[in-house]
């Protein structure tokens, strides 16, 4: 079905955003915790050696938590750096999240590029939980309006496991798609874990 001409993804995001700032603290931390554990249990995460992790940003699924489980599991982990030169994604492993991260764009902690050694290749990744703003139960995903992830995955050549980690009530109905823009293939919220590729 086409989206509405009056469903626009800046629209969306507005909306979702102004949304996502109206849970609580508390609620936030819970709801983050309930996601993490989920994510853990995921076969698919529980397989793959190598994973692509993020910072988390403003009133988005607090993500460090379940970043050190990753750590913990013994798994190798990466994470985003935005290039300010090319305005796309580098990819670092990092394994001491005190030493090796540093605030970058929009106050995210980033790894710093002296103390990391950078991914020769994205095809190194196994697993990957994407951020977002609002997602759809088929796997349609807005984020915040740079097109990162689009380009990142745009170089992939295999493909790894794409999931993201969602509060429930940023599951909407549509999103306007372009050609650009890559589903995900998981999406774990505080309450189900949805196969979106079940879901079309
Ligand atoms: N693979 C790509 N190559 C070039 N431009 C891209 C690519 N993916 C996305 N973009 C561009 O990036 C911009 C932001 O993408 P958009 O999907 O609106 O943001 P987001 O994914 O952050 O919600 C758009 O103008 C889009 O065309
Ligand atoms: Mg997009």
């Amino acid at each position: 079905m086409p989206a509405s001409p009056h469903i626009t993804k800046l629209g969306i995001r507005k909306k979702l955003l102004a949304l996502r700032e109206q849970l609580s603290a508390d609620t936030r931390a819970a709801h983050s915790a309930a996601i993490s554990a989920r994510i853990v249990k995921l076969g698919i995460y529980r397989q793959a050696s190598t994973i692509l992790g993020y910072m988390n940003f403003g009133a988005e699924f607090a993500s460090e938590l379940w970043i050190q489980q990753v750590l913990a599991d013994g798994k190798k982990l990466a994470l985003p750096r935005v290039n300010r030169h090319t305005n796309q994604l580098d990819l670092y492993w990092v394994d001491d999240l005190e030493n090796q991260l540093a605030a970058g764009l929009w106050g995210i902690r980033e790894p710093i590029v002296e103390r990391c050694e950078r991914l020769s290749t994205l095809n190194e990744v196994e697993f990957v939980l994407l951020p977002g703003v609002a997602f759809t139960r088929d796997g349609a995903r807005l984020g915040y309006g740079s097109g990162f992830y689009d380009k990142l995955l745009a170089h992939m050549t295999h493909q790894p496991a794409l999931a993201a980690a969602a509060f429930a009530l940023q599951i909407v109905e549509q999103i306007p798609q372009e050609s650009t823009d890559v589903k995900v293939g998981w999406i774990i919220t505080e309450q189900e874990t949805i196969a979106c590729s079940a879901e079309e």
